[in-house]
C-alpha cells in the first residue's frame, strides 16, 4: 500500500489546443499536481499529437511538472529533445524497445539528462516486462486503454497488474510512482486507487467538464477515500 501523496495529472490531449498555455495555467489554478503530455507519432499508435516545441511552450506557461508520455517508435532518438524542452518526467513504452537491455539503456538515458524515468506498459503487456528494471526507474505507467486516443473506456483487466506492481514496488523499490492512464473518471478512479495506483491521468473527466477545479477535487477525494478504505481493511486483517 503506497503511502505517497496521490497525484492527479490532467492529460493535455483533451485540452483546447488553440489556447494551450491558458489551459495549462487554468489546470494549475484548479489544483492539478502534474500535467500529462501525450506524444504520438502515427506509427507506434494510429494518431499524431504534439512534439517538443509544444512541450517547450507548456514549459513557459506553467511551473507544474510535465509528465511526458512518449507513444513513439525508437523513443531513444527523441528523449534528448524532450528533456531539453523541459520535460520533468519522460515515459517510454517497453513495447517500443526491442529487449530488456534497450529499456534499461533508455531509462538510464532519461536519468542522465536530469529527468525522471518512466516505463510504460500497454494493457496486454505483463508486469514482468519491467520487473528487472524496477531499481532503475522512477515511475511505472500502466495503460488502462490501448493508447492512441482519449475518451476510451477503462479496462478493468489491468487491475491485477497494478496490484502486482504495487506489491513489487512496496517490497523492492519504494519511492517509485505507480501511474494509471486511460478512462480514469469518478466511476473508475476508486478501483485503480484500491489496486495501488498513486498517480492518475485523466483527460476527458477533467477537461471535458465545465469546472476543472471541481473535477480534480472530486477525483482526488474518490481516490483518497478508496485508499483509506483499503488501509483500514489491511489493518483489520492484521
Ligand atoms: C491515451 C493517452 C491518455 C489519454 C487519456 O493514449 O495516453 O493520456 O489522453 O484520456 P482519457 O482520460 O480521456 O481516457
Ligand atoms: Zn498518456
Amino acid at each position: 500500500m503506497s503511502g505517497a501523496a496521490l497525484r492527479i495529472a490532467p492529460s493535455m490531449l483533451a485540452a483546447n489546443f488553440g489556447k494551450l498555455a491558458a489551459e495549462a495555467r487554468a489546470l494549475g489554478e484548479a489544483g492539478a499536481d502534474w500535467l500529462h503530455v501525450d506524444v504520438m507519432d502515427g506509427h507506434f499508435v494510429p494518431n499524431l499529437s504534439i512534439g517538443p516545441a509544444v512541450v517547450a511552450a507548456l514549459r513557459e506557461a506553467t511551473t507544474l511538472p510535465l509528465d511526458v508520455h512518449l507513444m513513439i517508435e525508437a523513443p531513444e532518438r527523441w528523449v534528448p529533445e524532450f528533456a531539453r524542452a523541459g520535460a520533468d518526467r519522460i515515459g517510454v513504452h517497453v513495447e517500443a524497445l526491442d529487449e530488456g537491455e534497450a529499456l534499461r539503456r533508455c531509462l538510464a538515458q532519461i536519468r542522465g539528462l536530469g529527468a525522471r524515468a518512466c516505463a510504460v506498459l500497454n494493457p496486454a503487456t505483463p508486469a514482468e516486462a519491467v520487473e528487472s528494471a524496477l531499481g532503475e526507474l522512477d515511475q511505472v505507467l500502466v495503460m488502462s486503454v490501448n493508447p492512441g486516443f482519449g475518451g476510451q473506456g477503462f479496462m478493468p483487466e489491468v487491475l491485477p497488474k497494478l496490484r502486482r506492481l504495487r506489491q513489487w514496488i512496496d517490497a523492492r523499490a519504494p519511492g517509485v510512482a505507480l501511474e494509471v492512464d486511460g478512462g480514469i473518471g469518478p466511476a473508475t478512479i476508486a478501483e485503480a486507487a484500491r489496486a495501488g495506483a498513486d498517480v492518475f491521468v485523466a483527460g476527458t473527466a477533467i477537461l471535458g467538464s465545465g469546472d476543472y477545479g471541481a473535477a480534480i477535487a472530486q477525483l482526488r477525494q474518490a481516490a483518497q477515500a478508496a485508499r483509506a478504505g483499503t488501509q483500514a481493511a489491511a489493518r483489520g486483517a492484521c
